[in-house]
């Protein structure tokens, strides 16, 4: 019953609070006044019965029954998504939004292979995340995006993974560096100051969990959430690291920086890509999996 009282504005305007957590910067992005919003959402809690977001101090937060909401605002969304895609495949043409999020290192190869998919459906309105592995499982969990790419799919969230595409991870030093050119263990490199991806990286999870299984430590000197810049401080003779081969695009040679040889390495793992169980996928997301799969089969 409360359902009839709450219209589909005011849910949009409830979910655009929730994204910017704030009253007054909603307003603006939805072209409102403050006042207008808070009363929306009013009628919602009140329709509700329960509040949906609390104040502490200058900060909202979302209530048990905001969060509640905000999921099944989500739901309605992607609902809506596949009707409006449904639409469109009746009609004879792909339409609709495909929503996709990214670990940061798939960045450096999987923009390529959404513009392919951009120019085969140009009607079909892309929105990409790109972010560590922590915040995508974060995303995952709450149901966010469509679809997802990534190296180590959650094992503690009900999803399905595609792998699709090689991840060897490799051992890189500058040119210069005295290890070049000679069969080592990693244990051999312990010494050396090590330029890493920061904890919550797929990448670091990959290496941490080969420094645990192996019993060895690294001495890490910096921690950073940026591929490139691990490369160029590489490239300058700050350390060595650890990063998949992906990430070097087509730099390493023109950076001087050179792959070790190091028992075990690379350190194989695969690109998948990944969605939640309950997801039901639209149109458009069906048609990029089935992309992105068959782009991985060409490349084998
Ligand atoms: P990352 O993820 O970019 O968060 O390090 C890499 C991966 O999943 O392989």
């Amino acid at each position: 019953m409360t359902r009839r009282r709450i219209t589909l504005r005011q849910l949009e305007t409830f979910a655009e609070v929730a994204r910017c957590m704030s009253f007054s910067v909603a307003a603006e992005k939805l072209h409102l006044t403050q006042p207008a919003v808070s009363i929306q959402i009013k009628h919602i809690a009140e329709a509700i019965g329960l509040p949906v977001f609390e104040q502490t101090g200058r900060e909202i937060a979302l209530t048990a029954a905001g969060q509640e909401l905000l999921a099944t605002v989500r739901d309605l969304d992607d609902a809506w998504n596949r009707f409006e895609s449904a639409i469109a495949d009746l009609k004879g043409f792909k339409r609709g939004k495909l929503r996709v999020a990214l670990v940061t290192t798939a960045k450096h190869f999987l923009p390529r292979m959404l513009g392919q998919f951009y120019q085969r459906y140009p009607d079909i309105e892309i929105e990409l995340e790109i972010a560590n592995r922590e915040k995508i499982v974060e995303r995952i969990r709450n149901n966010q995006d469509d679809l997802y790419v990534m190296s180590l799919p959650p094992r503690e969230l009900d999803v399905v993974s595609y792998p699709f595409l090689e991840n060897e991870f490799v051992v890189l030093a500058p040119e210069t560096h005295w290890a070049v050119g000679q069969r080592l263990q990693l244990g051999d490199l312990a010494a050396e100051p090590f330029l890493l991806r920061e904890p919550g990286s797929g990448t670091r999870h990959v290496i941490d969990d080969y420094l645990r299984m192996s019993g060895l430590e690294l001495k890490v000197r910096l921690s950073l959430s940026s591929n490139e810049a691990i490369r160029d401080l590489v490239a300058s003779g700050m350390g060595l690291t650890v990063l998949s081969r992906q990430a070097l695009a087509e730099k390493a040679e023109q950076l001087g920086l050179v792959e070790l040889d190091v028992v075990d390495f690379p350190l194989r793992r695969t690109w998948s890509v990944v969605h939640l169980r309950s997801k039901l996928l639209s149109l458009p997301a069906k048609a990029f999996l089935g992309e992105l799969l068959k782009s991985g089969e060409e490349q084998r």
